[in-house]
């Protein structure tokens, strides 16, 4: 099943983040994939918002990860841009991230696809798809493999 919703602006790209996140429970693994200013960043934002978090969210593409501390649970946002296997990504000790029974919050991940087969066996994808300068269809559904 996929839920759709349009937005119109960044703040409306955040806010729906931002009540989305308010009914996270943890472990919950989040792919986030479209284009380059699709708004995955953006809707970090917001999301993080929503889980308490006052910081300053900015994009972690040079850092890959960043984490913060919500009211209830841990924030860790990453982005893949710069990585192209699972094995770099397990290089650099992010495989305790994708394991549901240990990881102690939420990972929100841009550019998973260039980390094939590194997140667990059920996630959430929302996938964001440009309309036009400020419209964008956000789209949510879960994901996984069974082996
Ligand atoms: N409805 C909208 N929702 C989200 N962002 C929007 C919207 N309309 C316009 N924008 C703009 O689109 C851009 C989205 O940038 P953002 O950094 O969130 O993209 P991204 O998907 O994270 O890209 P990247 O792959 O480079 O990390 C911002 O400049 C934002 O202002
Ligand atoms: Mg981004």
């Amino acid at each position: 099943m996929q839920i759709e919703v349009i937005s119109d602006s960044e703040e409306k790209t955040q806010s729906i983040a931002e009540k989305y996140a308010k009914s996270i429970t943890s472990p919950t693994v989040i792919s986030l994939v479209g284009d380059l200013g699709a708004g995955k960043t953006t809707f970090a934002k917001g999301f993080a918002k929503g889980m308490g978090i006052s910081d300053l969210i900015t994009s972690p593409t040079f850092t890959i990860m960043n984490d913060y501390k919500g009211t209830k649970m841990n924030l860790y946002h990453f982005d893949m841009y710069r990585l192209s296997s699972k094995e770099e990504a397990e290089e650099l000790g992010f495989e305790e991230y994708f394991d549901l029974r240990t990881l102690d919050g939420v990972c929100l991940v841009e550019w998973a696809e260039n980390v094939k087969g590194l997140l667990p066996a059920l996630f959430v994808e929302i996938v964001f798809t440009k309309l036009d300068e400020t419209k964008r269809k956000i789209g949510f559904s879960v994901k996984g493999w069974v082996k």
